[in-house]
């Protein structure tokens, strides 16, 4: 595996690979990421993994600076993967200027579920994924469903700006107990983690309540909010949303998603799962 840290030299790698599929990542790698590599590696002749904790996402007071770095560890762990090119941005080169000039301004879903508490969060992804595509210039890359607004905004962007690559969702990875994995899981002390499969016990019993036919989705909700809410989560929304645009979900909706995020002390955990009729 060659690390890459220098935009030029990736791109004259580029120029002389054949199909390349692209994993971008934040690093502190788990299984999760590693099934992503899984499905690049799977589809294409080359496989890039970038990471880079990319500052623009992150808002006031969140966890940039505390964000776990662990490049050896992940730099073993791709290489093992048969990873081609772990791609290692230096950051005054990606952003000589700090803050951006042009962004890419995602639509009104960028304010809404984990945008209505992480403003500018998705302006930051959005912009940051089209550098590096523009770098590495791949035929297809993959993401997980683990993020599904974050998926749901990669491909409308791919879609509304024509960038020619193919966008591959990849099933959330999860610990035995339901737990979806996450770099921030190491974030919870060893109570928090016995507690925080709950969260995803809320959204499969949803996932059953409504394939058994249930559509007061708003009371649905409530239920779950109240019983994290008596276990000392602090819920920042669980809802039941249309799987394809994420718009509010109407009575008879066939495909769905229930979609949360609630913090255990200082830890923000997100989780969904697909209802598809
Ligand atoms: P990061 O959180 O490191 O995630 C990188 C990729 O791994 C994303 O596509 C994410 O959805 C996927 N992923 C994380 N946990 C997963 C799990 N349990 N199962 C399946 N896939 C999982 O997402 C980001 O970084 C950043 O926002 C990024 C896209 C790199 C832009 O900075």
């Amino acid at each position: 595996m060659e690390v890459i840290r220098n935009i030029a030299e990736l791109r004259a790698w580029r120029r002389q690979a054949g199909k390349v599929a692209f994993v971008p990542t934040m690093g502190n790698l788990h299984e999760g990421h590693l099934a992503l590599v899984k499905e690049a590696r799977r589809r294409a002749d080359k496989v890039v993994v970038s990471i880079f904790v990319n500052r623009l996402q992150f808002g006031q007071g969140e966890d940039f600076d505390a964000y776990p770095r662990t490049f050896d560890a992940d730099s073993a762990k791709l290489s093992d993967a048969g990873v081609d090119v772990l791609f290692f941005p230096i950051e005054q080169e990606l952003y000589p200027r700090i803050r951006q000039d042009f962004n890419v301004e995602p639509p009104h879903i960028q304010n809404e579920l984990c945008g209505a508490f992480r403003p500018g969060h998705f302006r930051g992804v959005a912009t940051v994924v089209t550098k590096l595509f523009n770098i590495v210039q791949p035929d297809l890359a993959c993401f997980g469903k683990k993020d599904y607004q974050q998926l749901h905004v990669i491909k409308a962007m791919v879609d509304d700006l024509n960038q020619p690559i193919e966008i591959v969702p990849v099933d959330t990875g999860r610990a035995e107990d339901g737990l979806a994995l996450s770099s921030r899981n190491g974030y919870l002390s060893t109570e928090e983690r016995a507690e925080a499969p709950r969260l995803y016990r809320h959204l499969a019993a949803i996932r059953e309540s409504l394939l058994a036919g249930e559509q007061d989705y708003a009371s649905l909700e409530t239920a779950a909010r109240q019983d994290l809410e008596a276990h000392g989560w602090r819920v920042d929304y669980i809802e039941v949303r249309q799987a394809d645009t994420l718009e509010i979900a109407h009575a008879g909706e066939k495909r769905l998603v229930v979609l949360a995020a609630a913090r255990l002390g200082k830890t923000r955990l997100i989780d969904n799962v697909e209802v598809l009729r």
